[in-house]
């Protein structure tokens, strides 16, 4: 391989430019978990994979529908004669039956309160090159976009790497559970302008990654009302509007709170999404880019040509999501199952004194380590992730990297992993809080192999836990693949 030192002038600046992000935590994270990955009984002192936010708790529901629709897909006996029609060339606008599918889920999503067009459906490589298309149509390089702090780390990639748009924190904190507010959103515009910056848009993940937490709709119409009046764009990447637990409030999207919104500029308006998070299909690379700009949505789909759906995946997407009792079933019972897992991963961290953000949406909450920081420093922050990841063997992912400006917090990813990796996880932490009170170092799980077996059948036992997720995840961790060291 040639030295990175040559390739600057053999490649170019994108190819050696450091925008894409990776050199950060968050992916070493990933790299620690991929030289020793956790296996509950081929390697049980490995490393659990908690930084990755992959909805795998209802995978059964999807299959048992696979297997009664058989038709559905072109390769099977009862599909094949479909194959001819859906092999040959695609255009980029998609099938129709799929457009028609994605706009009629994605309102049923949003409790039917809102109509999407299927016209403006644009599809993409996962929300991921959603994200990135958008922003090749709205900004040009050296632009910036405001992003409300904590935010998604790949956004570094998506949005900066190969478009060259600067990201702004628009600065939230735990001070009122890190709601955006328009003094928070004034502030960053401004010191924008004075850096002579010019802003183009705002994008924010609703509900948001990582805090788990859903935007009111007074915190919504603060937002459109504020690009309204900055004439600047907005952008809502709603790729977890499904993935909502049971029991919550409804989710309220942007799409709603803008028929509400006098005079609000539609052009401004545009919505990302996928079914990566809500059906838990990140390997079927479904994006979309929703725009109400006609602009926008006859770039982005000149532009999809680079990244479109495969016309298998979208003929047998369209069949499953067409089968409304199926999409109805689906939906409450991933609620359901993403509520309980959370309550028993929240709740066994409760007993042992560590707090999360109050959260009802995402795979993921945010565990709140302060008071076990040495000093409110990120190099603290970055001391205790080292020791988690060494010692515990926890692949949680600092708060720094989610350009959070309070040291001490943490993502916690729940959905990729069984029943008894959970609790295996949860007998580390709580190990670990303990060795951490009572003074000591954590001892690396080896030597306490047999405690936690002990501990982990007693606590089995007490814990009601969920069958139908534990019968169908057999397999702890997911099997590695080289794609999961690209995914987030
Ligand atoms: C907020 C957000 N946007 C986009 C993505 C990328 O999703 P996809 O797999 O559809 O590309 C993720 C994945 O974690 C995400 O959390």
């Amino acid at each position: 391989m040639g030295s990175m030192r040559g390739n600057h002038q053999l490649l170019s600046k994108v190819a050696t430019n450091d925008e894409h992000g990776e050199d950060s935590l968050y992916f070493d994270g990933w790299k620690a978990y991929d030289k020793n990955p956790f296996h509950l009984t081929k390697n049980p002192t490995g490393v659990i994979q908690m930084g990755l936010a992959e909805n795998q708790l209802s995978f059964d529901l999807i299959e048992k529908w696979i297997s009664k629709n058989p038709e559905a897909s072109i390769c099977t006996r009862e599909g094949v004669k479909a194959f001819r029609d859906i092999a040959i060339f695609q255009d980029y606008h998609g099938l129709p039956e799929f457009r028609n599918a994605v706009a009629k889920f994605m309102g049923r999503v949003r409790g039917d309160r809102v109509k999407f067009d299927p016209n403006r459906i644009v599809m993409s490589g996962g929300a991921t090159g959603a994200n990135e298309t958008i922003m090749f149509c709205l900004a040009d390089p050296g632009d910036a976009f405001l992003v409300p702090t904590p935010y998604y780390p790949a956004f570094d990639r998506d949005l900066r790497w190969r478009v060259g748009v600067k990201l702004l924190p628009v600065i939230c904190d735990s001070s009122n559970d890190f709601k955006i507010t328009k003094q928070a959103l004034e502030n960053a515009y401004e010191k924008a302008m004075e850096a002579n910056i010019r802003v183009k848009g705002l994008i924010i993940t609703n509900p948001s990654n990582p805090l788990g937490t859903m935007l009111d709709k007074p915190t919504l119409k603060t937002l459109v009302n504020f690009i309204n009046k900055k004439n600047i764009h907005l952008v809502c990447d709603e790729i977890y509007a499904a993935t909502i637990f049971a029991g919550a409030p409804d989710f309220v999207s942007v799409s709603e709170v803008v028929q509400e919104v006098e005079n609000c500029n539609m052009d401004l308006i545009h919505i990302v999404y996928s079914l990566s998070k809500d059906l838990g299909l990140p390997g079927f690379r479904v994006g979309i880019v929703y725009s109400y700009n006609d602009g926008v949505v006859s770039c982005a789909r000149k532009m999809s040509s680079f990244g479109l759906v495969s016309s298998q995946t979208q003929y047998m997407l369209a069949s499953m999501l067409s089968d409304d009792d199926f999409v109805e079933r689906f939906l409450s019972e991933s609620s359901r199952r993403l509520a309980n897992r959370h309550k028993l991963f929240t709740e066994g961290l409760q007993q042992v004194g560590i707090t999360c953000l109050n959260s009802n949406a995402g795979l993921f909450f945010w565990m709140d380590l302060r008071p076990l920081l040495n000093e409110p420093t990120t190099e603290a922050e970055t001391a205790l992730w080292r020791v988690i990841i060494a010692d515990v063997k926890l692949n949680v992912s600092p708060g720094s990297s989610f350009h959070c400006s309070e040291p001490g917090w943490f993502r916690v990813c729940f959905a990729n992993m069984d029943d008894p990796t959970v609790l295996v996880a949860l007998e580390r932490i709580r190990d670990f809080v303990d060795q951490k009170k009572g003074g000591g170092e954590a001892a690396p799980p080896q030597q306490k192999k047999k405690r936690w077996d002990k501990n982990l059948r007693l606590s089995f036992k007490a814990r009601i836990c969920d069958e139908s997720v534990l019968s169908l995840s057999p397999h702890s961790p997911i099997p590695h693949s080289p794609m999961v060291l690209a995914r987030t």
